[in-house]
């Protein structure tokens, strides 16, 4: 008995950390992953209360002489407990969650900003519409102003995704040919983290982004910063690598804007370098891992679109890397 107690504890000790960090549901940052926790810790408490209610009948049963019962009381816990009450508790739970359900999927109020995500394979193409000029668009990434409630306007051309930031909301799938919504109010600032919720391919699992929530000056400030051009290279060493990076054909996918690359298959990497992470938010924003990235894309990622560039020679990679950080 003792034994199970400690087991039992040392496992919750263990589930612990479930409840708080940049990817827990447990810990919301938005109006709707409130409420979406406020059910879950009801369904808990609920689920606690009959199981132990359930548990001390079990017992009271084990200890009650046989003959105390009438076969009319039997019957009447039989149907009572096995019948009634399953039927009752699940009503109740199905019209408190089907009431949840409108204010979840209702739209943003008209007005609210809208960030187009397209799902890729496998990566997210992120972008902010303008109604003057181009917009910004960048990859695995998306800024947000706190307490402002945003439109999420999701898109999809290949196979079905799901767009899931399980601090702030969701998950809404993306259907090829099809555009769903998505509304979210954060309530507080940090980074959370972003995943695909739904099994697309090989690297289904290294699909994520960052969530950066912040006070609208500094978004307003980020937003401004990403639409403006790409720096120009001013070392010898970056001016190295924008030349490789022209010359191998980088810019037939990728574009860095105010360069003559204008690739739209792959991400936008005008400002690559000023992001959080790179490669779907597999690999930390530094010069090493763009090397590493670029020489053995598909090790990192299996499946991904982009070749690997391992007839690179080690001072190439460098340079390329030392450009692409460059590019805040
Ligand atoms: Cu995209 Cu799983």
């Amino acid at each position: 008995m003792r034994g199970a107690v400690r087991w039992c504890l040392s496992l919750s000790v263990l589930m612990l950390p479930g409840c708080s960090g940049v990817q827990s549901a447990l810990d919301p940052a938005s109006l709707e992953a409130e409420r979406i926790a406020w059910l879950f810790w009801w369904m808990v408490i609920g689920t606690a209360v009959i199981w132990l209610a359930v548990m001390l009948l079990a017992f009271y049963c084990l200890r009650v002489r046989p003959e105390s019962f009438t076969q009319r009381r039997a019957n009447w816990i039989i149907i009572g407990g096995g019948t009634f009450f399953p039927t009752i508790v699940l009503a109740i739970l199905l019209i408190f969650g089907l009431a949840m359900l409108p204010p979840l999927l209702a739209p943003a109020p008209a007005g609210s900003r809208t960030v187009v995500v397209d799902g890729e394979m496998w990566w997210w193409r992120v972008r902010y519409p303008s109604t003057e000029g181009e917009g910004v668009s960048l990859a695995n990434e998306i800024h947000l102003p706190v307490g402002e409630t945003v439109q999420f306007q999701l898109e999809c051309d290949n196979v079905v995704h799901s767009f899931w930031i399980p601090a702030l909301g969701g998950k809404v799938d993306m259907f090829p040919g099809r555009v769903t919504h998505l509304a979210l109010t954060p309530t507080r600032t940090g980074v959370f983290r972003g995943v695909c919720a739904e099994y697309c391919g090989d690297s289904h699992a290294l699909m994520k982004f960052d969530v950066v929530v912040e006070p609208r000056a500094d978004f307003d400030r980020w937003l401004t910063h990403q639409s403006q051009p790409a720096a120009s290279p001013s070392t010898d060493l970056t001016t190295r690598g924008q030349a490789l990076f022209l010359r191998h054909g980088c810019g037939a996918c990728h574009t860095v804007r105010g360069t003559r690359a204008d690739g739209a298959i792959g991400p936008d990497l005008t400002h690559v370098g000023s992001r959080l992470t790179i490669a779907a938010a597999t690999l930390p924003c530094e010069p090493q891992h763009f090397e590493r990235w670029i020489a053995f894309t598909d090790d990192v990622k299996p499946g991904s679109r982009m070749p690997r560039y391992s007839m690179l020679k080690q001072d190439e990679l460098q340079a390329l890397a030392a450009y692409l950080k460059g590019l805040r």
